[in-house]
């Protein structure tokens, strides 16, 4: 059974390391990724100037703390109520509000009042929802017309760029092997003998502790899914980008991460494939 994500970030570990987070860039803790997401949603801001924010599934609070200091109109929630606690720690510590952030469901926020909200954030939020598809429905009655919901997705495509059991997964599912003979699918199976064993990996990630979470295909949300609840799609940007197969940092992690670093590039194309998070900008039609 996998256990709901909320309940996942509730813990002390998670509140306390998404405060530190976003403070300095520690290549030897972990890999930036969050932190050039955040990127990309400041760019996008700075760029769309909405009235008003809210930032839902904000966690510790420190994305949005860094929007308000920009000098927008930011609010925020979070299901977690650790999380919520550690925000509002925070928040006071940079004398700010506590009230900017409360406790609210992203995946129905019956809390905020419908057609009123120019902006929308999701920063590595909706993935987790039972419901994606409602999730958005109920997100994008909250916007005003015309207001835009920005939010990141992790990507299906970097399943390929793998070359783990995450590939062969992805690929059994696109060539339908379940449905071929026994004797094909032994020689199929034998074409992937090279591909490395997450088993064995020591840095683990999101799926390994069990959390419910989706993966999404970035050539394929706007016509299957965004378009469907009447969300139109500006952009979609690339972030955490991988410069080797993951079982590489694992051999030598400090240089794998510089060097994908070097090559984050929201708009390189290469991002369909080596990056494993994107961020989509959409407005409500
Ligand atoms: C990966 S963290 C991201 C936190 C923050 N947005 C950031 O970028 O630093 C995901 C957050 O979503 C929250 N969350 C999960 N499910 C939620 C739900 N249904 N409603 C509101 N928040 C939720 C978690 O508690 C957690 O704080």
């Amino acid at each position: 059974m996998k256990i709901l994500s909320h309940k996942f970030f509730n813990s002390k570990k998670e509140t306390s390391y998404y405060s530190q987070l976003y403070k300095k860039i520690n290549f030897k803790e972990s890999y930036p990724a969050d932190v050039k997401r955040l990127e990309i949603f400041k760019s996008l801001i700075k760029k769309h100037k909405p009235k008003t924010i809210v930032d839902a599934g904000c966690g510790a609070g420190m994305p949005l703390i860094q929007i308000k200091k920009m000098g927008f109109n930011i609010t925020g929630y979070d299901k977690a109520k650790n999380m919520v606690n550690e925000a509002k720690a925070n928040l006071i510590k940079y004398k700010l509000p506590e009230k900017l952030i409360d406790i609210g469901n992203f995946e129905n926020p019956k809390h905020i009042k419908d057609n009123s909200i120019d902006c929308i954030l999701g920063m590595g939020t909706f993935y987790y929802s039972k419901n994606f598809i409602q999730t958005l429905k109920n997100q994008r009655k909250k916007l005003k017309k015309n207001g835009r919901l920005i939010f990141s997705l992790r990507n299906q495509l970097f399943d390929i760029a793998t070359l783990n059991d995450y590939s062969i997964k992805f690929f059994s599912n696109l060539y339908e092997i379940s449905k071929t003979k026994n004797t094909l699918k032994k020689k199929y199976l034998r074409l992937f003998q090279g591909y490395s064993d997450r088993k064995k990996f020591k840095l683990k990630n999101i799926d390994d502790s069990q959390v419910y979470s989706k993966t999404y295909n970035p050539l394929t949300i706007e016509n299957l899914i965004l378009s469907k609840v009447g969300l139109k799609c500006n952009g979609i940007y690339f972030y955490h980008f991988h410069a080797l197969p993951p079982i590489f940092e694992n051999i030598d992690k400090i240089n794998f991460r510089k060097q994908s670093f070097k090559i984050e590039k929201p708009n390189d194309w290469r991002g369909f494939f080596i990056a494993s998070g994107f961020v989509i900008d959409c407005q409500k039609k």
